[in-house]
């Protein structure tokens, strides 16, 4: 099996007009290997054969302004080693400073997450106690945004650049930096921030995990990526971390395509058709939100431009703060908002992934199914046995492609991705129902610190005394397993393996509602979905 000359079956991606595009866009954008800033063959290493790695299919993507800090970082002082400048707080209503890159959904950079302190303080494992195996189910790291100009960031981008060409822009108090800024961001590809975060991840988990480097193993470790750009790089960066210059002769790593027409667990919504049809958190959910939480900025911005700010625009100028410092490393956004407005937006975000692709979404599960197969196969050591679901059954029936015997596993893939398999894992411990008129500080389901850019999900097999166990980690805090998981609650949040992988192989696929929700006929409920399928 190759894939050097892969078959193209894809059929021309129908656009769903002024829907957002996020982390989908590139590969519903073409169905032809081309890319505008394409890799080269040399980049292959040395692992041809069996694993090419210059298979195309990397989507669309362009670059953008090249940063310049010494010019651009207004702000006074030092901040320090960093790459980007960060040192942007919001206030209050009482004035205290608040962190604002934690609040930013799946545009935060990376950040260990705060959620479970009660299993947190359980992390130091019992003497008796030894890891045994390790998944690591990774996002890759910042990048340019994916969507299209009619929304988001590149909307606010598109709205500015055009009054300044006209030569009629207003700009004054807070927003006069206006007549001197541009844009200047690309589109879709791993910036090198991104690369910074992958290649930290990548350290971070050779220091945790590097003693299951197994190099005694028959094969080399395989290491799956999808096919597109970000994802690629992202992938030879973390593994650079982890392995060293040297990982491509260490490792083998699978480029699987990513496009319409072709199967992968690690970018389903291009094999699940209605995900692509309705987009309940987009389109119904999160604008309710917005116009609610965009007023306060609308009302004191306003008097200071002559752009007619909508909630939509706001939105817009919210998401520039994030690209413009991962991309330029400063971006005079950041200093625009007030903490209300951040906790907002990235409430916005929650809404949008949630209904999109989690518990409020019809194909939440569904879209994560395929990759929670594959995880019971490696988890009990069997070979595929379907159903077939979103993944590539000629791959996954291939112990070549898909090995069984590794006691570390390594695959990359997108934020969407991630909250689709946690709903997929029946993981209500992220499932709030969130409001789209109120917002809950105290929700679990908050996007910054499931997916922010470098994001994961970690499971680990752990045997204490002869029992295993398996222990889930998003971003460093461990979820306390329950009865949702088949799991009997305990104050480490670990789960014996047996009635995890049991539970999860009798329920996890029969509730996804795969075919039916992915190509029945029915009409997609705009809200009232709660539990990331339909009955
Ligand atoms: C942000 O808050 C920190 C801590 O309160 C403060 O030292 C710093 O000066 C603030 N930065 C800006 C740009 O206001
Ligand atoms: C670790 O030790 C504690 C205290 O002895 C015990 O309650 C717990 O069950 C042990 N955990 C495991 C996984 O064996
Ligand atoms: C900006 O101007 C171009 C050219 O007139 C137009 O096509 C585009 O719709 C405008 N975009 C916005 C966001 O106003
Ligand atoms: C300024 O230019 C923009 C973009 O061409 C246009 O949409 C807008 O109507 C103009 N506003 C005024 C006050 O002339
Ligand atoms: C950076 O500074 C230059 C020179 O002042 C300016 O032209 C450019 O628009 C700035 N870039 C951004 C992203 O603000
Ligand atoms: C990612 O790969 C593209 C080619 O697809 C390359 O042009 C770009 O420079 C790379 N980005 C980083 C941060 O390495
Ligand atoms: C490494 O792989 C070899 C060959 O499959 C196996 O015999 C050995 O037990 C493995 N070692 C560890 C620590 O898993
Ligand atoms: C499965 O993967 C093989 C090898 O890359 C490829 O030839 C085939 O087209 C893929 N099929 C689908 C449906 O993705
Ligand atoms: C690709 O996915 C579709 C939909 O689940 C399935 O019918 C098909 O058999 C899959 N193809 C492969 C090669 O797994
Ligand atoms: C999933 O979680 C829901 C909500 O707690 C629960 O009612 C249901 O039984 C769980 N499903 C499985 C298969 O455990
Ligand atoms: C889907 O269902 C609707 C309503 O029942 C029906 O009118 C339509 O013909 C069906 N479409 C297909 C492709 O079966
Ligand atoms: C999800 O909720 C719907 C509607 O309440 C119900 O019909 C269906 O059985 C539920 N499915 C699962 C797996 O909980």
């Amino acid at each position: 099996m190759k894939f050097a000359t892969p078959l193209v079956l894809a059929l021309a991606a129908p656009l769903v007009a002024g829907s957002v595009l996020r982390e989908r866009q590139a590969s519903s954008s073409s169905s032809s290997a081309t890319s505008s800033s394409s890799t080269s063959s040399s980049s292959s290493g040395s692992s041809g054969g069996a694993f090419p790695t210059d298979i195309g299919y990397l989507g669309k993507g362009t670059a953008g302004q090249v940063p310049f800090l010494a010019e651009n970082d207004t702000l006074p002082g030092s901040r320090g080693n960093s790459p980007y400048e960060y040192r942007f707080n919001a206030t209050d209503a009482d004035a205290e400073e608040f962190d604002i890159w934690k609040s930013m959904g799946n545009l935060s950079p990376y950040y260990s997450s705060p959620s479970y302190p009660e299993t947190t303080a359980h992390k130091v494992l019992n003497d008796t106690c030894s890891v045994k195996q390790v998944h690591i189910f990774h996002r890759h790291g910042a990048r340019y945004p994916t969507s299209g100009s009619s929304e988001g960031a590149p909307l606010l981008g598109q709205t500015v650049a055009n009054y300044t060409a006209a030569g009629n822009l207003t700009a004054n108090g807070p927003l006069a930096f206006l007549k001197k800024w541009t844009y200047g961001l690309g589109t879709e590809l791993l910036v090198p921030i991104g690369a910074q975060q992958l290649f930290d991840s990548g350290v971070y988990h050779y220091q945790q995990y590097g003693k299951l480097f197994n190099t005694s193993l028959p094969h080399k470790p395989v290491v799956r990526t999808p096919s597109q750009s970000r994802m690629l790089n992202s992938s030879r960066y973390f593994t650079l971390g982890f392995f060293g210059y040297d990982a491509p002769e260490k490792i083998d790593l699978e480029v699987i395509i990513e496009t319409d027409g072709f199967n992968s667990s690690l970018s389903p919504y291009d094999d699940c058709p209605s995900a692509e049809d309705v987009y309940v958190g987009d389109d119904y959910l999160a604008p309710v939100w917005r116009k609610i939480y965009t007023k306060s900025a609308i009302e004191r911005l306003q008097p200071h431009t002559n752009i007619p700010l909508t909630p939509d625009l706001i939105y817009g100028a919210l998401s520039v703060c994030p690209y413009q410092s991962a991309a330029l490393g400063y971006s005079p956004w950041c200093g625009v908002f007030t903490r209300e407005e951040w906790e907002g937006f990235e409430l916005d975000l929650d809404l949008q992934f949630a209904g999109d692709y989690g518990f409020l979404s019809p194909t939440g599960r569904a879209q994560g199914i395929g990759y929670v197969q594959e995880l019971l196969d490696r988890l009990s050591n069997s070979s595929f046995s379907g159903p077939v679901t979103t993944q590539n059954s000629t791959l996954d029936e291939s112990s070549t492609y898909f090995p069984l015997d590794q006691p570390i596993y390594i695959d990359f893939t997108h934020d969407d991705v991630i909250v689709s398999v946690l709903t997929a894992l029946n993981m209500t411990q992220t499932g709030d129902y969130l409001s789209s008129t109120h917002r809950d500080p105290k929700r679990n389901f908050v996007l910054s610190r499931i997916a922010p850019f470098a994001g994961r999900l970690v499971f680990e097999v752990i045997e204490c005394s002869g029992k295993h166990y398996i222990r889930i980690l998003n971003n460093e805090a461990i979820i306390p397993l329950n009865e949702d998981q088949g799991c009997p609650r305990r104050a480490d949040g670990m789960c014996p393996l047996e009635d995890f992988i049991k539970h999860q192989k009798a329920h996890a696929y029969k509730d996804s509602n795969f075919d039916y929700v992915c190509f029945g006929n029915y009409t997609t409920p705009h809200s009232g979905v709660r539990n990331g399928t339909l009955g």
